[in-house]
């Protein structure tokens, strides 16, 4: 039964109760969201961001009509830019027969190639210059693995030898899933080529250097409230320290600065999740989506404090007084009025009205509180004296409870901090059993800006006890002012995180079960809660009698024929991990593993490690079993 009480009066719900994070882990950005074809396009990857790495990376040499030369991708002082080091270098014998011989090469796009569509106009750019005095013709072309063509090409004319950006459209006669972009240059003499791109038309609105309109559109139909980005730990660590050194040595936290402006200006940095991001879908374009999806905008900057794993702090005077001076640099970038200098980037880049940003966050999930906390504080100081409009959002660190957590919360309730952002990823029991958390939250303290959460894995009952959990916080939206599930997106094949609301990979894209919660909740928030009851008998028991578990594995490798089995004898989960496949995670490591309401999880994870959950897709009352045998030696 439900008893609503109507003469009682619950608090108010915000508008944008329920939001969105954005960060590029899982190729969520570059290969996903953002609309680039092209990988690698600035010849800019390389061994010291990831050992699998080249300057080559996703490109390959290209022939037509028998011609030949060298392809070399050189770091000098012919660049074209500081912050765009490298480039490619064509040197060209001048030699093959027919029309449009030529030497150069061919990227193969991200994961599995480019996903062309027939009738669909392509808009390829690229820098180049020529050091022959009667030009240089390039031959652009899209076609298959195997050669077959998918467009006719293009034909580019480099007048000289000075960095120019020549562009041309394509328009595919033939649909391939693995399509790929040559450039070819005929004649002799030396060629430098950068910033290969190639972009459809078709993007979310029809924006230039826009975002895949299929993702767009599934963030859109949420709704969001507002719009968290760009990380999580993405912001305050990166493993790009040392990053092209040692002419070119590199912050490790994310500088909003090196991602507005003309892309081809902005930096390539090795993120946090392990690969490459180009930056194209930098500050501008997320304020310009969260503007285009009717989300406030919500950026966090890094507080040189970090958790993530480092447990770090900056004792650097100097670098903390750039970091503040660069928040309030980027509230001037959102807010500043066209005339202002950093009002004027944005101008230039499309947008003279302001985005009206109200909020933003200092920090993610430090693991530091005392050192983050007087950091935080400079932070605060100086944007509420510059910008009292601001609400300046502090963090609990990465739980949902124990020292770190409590002590953090302390210390942002002594400080007087407006709103405090709180992450936790846990099993649906949790969630369940968590429903009423914010119950007894001081109201007269921080609000809470719940900026990370989700139950471990995309089936149905994590949905459901995400549900229910989100009545808790609807029921407290007097302290909940905000809510977002985390991560978003992941592609299919370059998964660092699971798991996530939206999944796709270079064709298609589709919700997970807990998408349709989220969207739920956010299309229908009431404007404040009417205080209610329910009550009801359990129909049937639930008496899985704890955890059964293997304990700490040394490696799943070390077993063979792992199951969990009912009662009734019915296997619920099997795998032989010989094959390093199959439901039971390939990344599957050292853990500890148990078995929560028909669920195999593993509970001691980092936040680095995947999170696996297998496990019978119904709430189900089985006895459950849990058996594995050794591997032999
Ligand atoms: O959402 C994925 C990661 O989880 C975020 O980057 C981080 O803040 C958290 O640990």
């Amino acid at each position: 039964a439900i008893r609503v009480d109507t003469a009682a009066t619950g608090p108010d719900i915000s508008d944008s109760m329920y939001g969105l994070f954005l960060e590029d882990i899982n190729f969520a950005a570059d290969g996903g969201l953002y609309a680039e074809l092209v990988r690698n396009r600035s010849f800019e990857f390389g061994p010291a961001d990831h050992a699998s790495y080249t300057p080559m990376t996703a490109w390959s040499e290209a022939s037509r009509g028998g011609a030949t030369g060298t392809a070399a991708v050189v770091n000098d002082g012919e660049r074209l830019n500081e912050t765009n080091r490298q480039y490619l270098r064509l040197s060209l014998a001048g030699d093959g027969a027919g029309a449009g011989a030529g030497f150069g090469v061919r990227n193969a796009g991200f994961f599995t190639g480019m996903e062309i569509t027939e009738g669909d106009a392509y808009d390829f750019s690229v820098w180049a210059r020529t050091d022959r005095p009667a030009g240089t013709e390039l031959r652009v072309s899209l076609g298959t693995e195997d050669g077959t063509p998918l467009a006719a090409d293009a034909a580019v004319s480099v007048a000289d030898d000075t960095w120019t950006k020549y562009t041309g459209t394509l328009t595919a006669t033939a649909s391939a899933a693995d399509g790929s972009l040559t450039v070819t240059a005929g004649g002799a003499g030396t060629v430098r080529l950068d910033m290969v791109s190639l972009f459809p038309q078709d993007t979310f609105l029809g924006r230039e250097n826009g975002l895949r309109r299929d993702l767009a559109e599934h963030i859109a139909a949420l709704e969001p409230g507002f719009l968290r980005f760009p990380g999580g730990c993405l912001v305050n660590t990166g493993t790009h320290e040392g990053y092209q050194a040692p002419d070119w040595p590199r912050e490790r936290s994310y500088q909003w600065k090196e991602t507005v402006g003309p892309v081809e200006e902005r930096a390539v940095n090795h993120n946090f999740w392990g690969y490459n991001q180009s930056y194209g879908l930098g500050y501008y374009e997320y304020f310009q989506f969260a503007e285009d999806i009717g989300a406030m905008p919500l950026p966090v900057v890094p507080a040189l404090v970090t958790g993530c794993g480092e447990n770090r702090a900056t004792d650097d005077p100097a670098l903390l007084a750039r970091h503040v001076q660069d928040t309030l640099d980027l509230i001037e970038f959102a807010n500043g009025p066209a005339t202002s200098e950093w009002g004027a980037v944005r101008a230039r880049m499309g947008h003279p009205e302001p985005f009206g940003m109200t909020h933003l966050a200092v920090g993610n999930e430090e693991n530091l509180p005392d050192a983050f906390m007087e950091r935080f504080a400079e932070f605060r100081e100086a944007i509420e004296d510059a910008h009292p409009g601001i609400t300046v959002i502090s963090n609990s660190g990465p739980s949902a409870s124990g020292p770190t957590f409590d002590r953090a919360w302390e210390l942002n309730r002594q400080a007087g901090v407006d709103m405090v952002d709180e992450h936790y990823y846990q099993s649906p029991a949790w969630f369940l059993a968590n429903n009423e958390r914010y119950d007894s939250y001081d109201r007269e303290g921080p609000d809470v800006f719940l900026g990370e959460y989700a139950s471990r894995d995309n089936r149905f009952a994590n949905a459901l006890a995400e549900a229910a959990f989100m009545t808790g916080l609807e029921r407290n939206a007097d302290v909940v002012r905000l809510a977002s599930y985390a991560p978003l997106l992941a592609h299919s094949q370059g998964t660092q995180w699971r798991p996530d609301l939206i999944w796709f990979d270079n064709d298609a894209s589709w919700g997970s079960a807990s998408y349709e919660v989220q969207k739920l909740f956010a299309t229908n928030t009431g404007d404040e809660v009417v205080p209610s009851r329910a009550t009801a008998s359990p129909g049937r028991e639930a008496p899985i009698t704890g955890a059964v578990g293997l304990g700490t594995w040394a490696t799943s490798a070390a077993y063979d024929d792992v199951a969990v089995t009912a009662a009734d004898g019915r296997t619920l989960l099997a795998d032989d991990f010989s094959a390093g496949t199959g439901q039971w995670s390939p990344t599957t490591g050292a853990g500890t593993w148990g078995v929560e309401n028909g669920a195999l999880v593993q509970s001691d994870l980092t936040s680095t490690e995947n999170m696996l959950v297998a496990g019978d897709p119904a709430w189900s009352d089985y006895d459950l079993e849990l058996t594995a045998t050794k591997r032999a030696g």
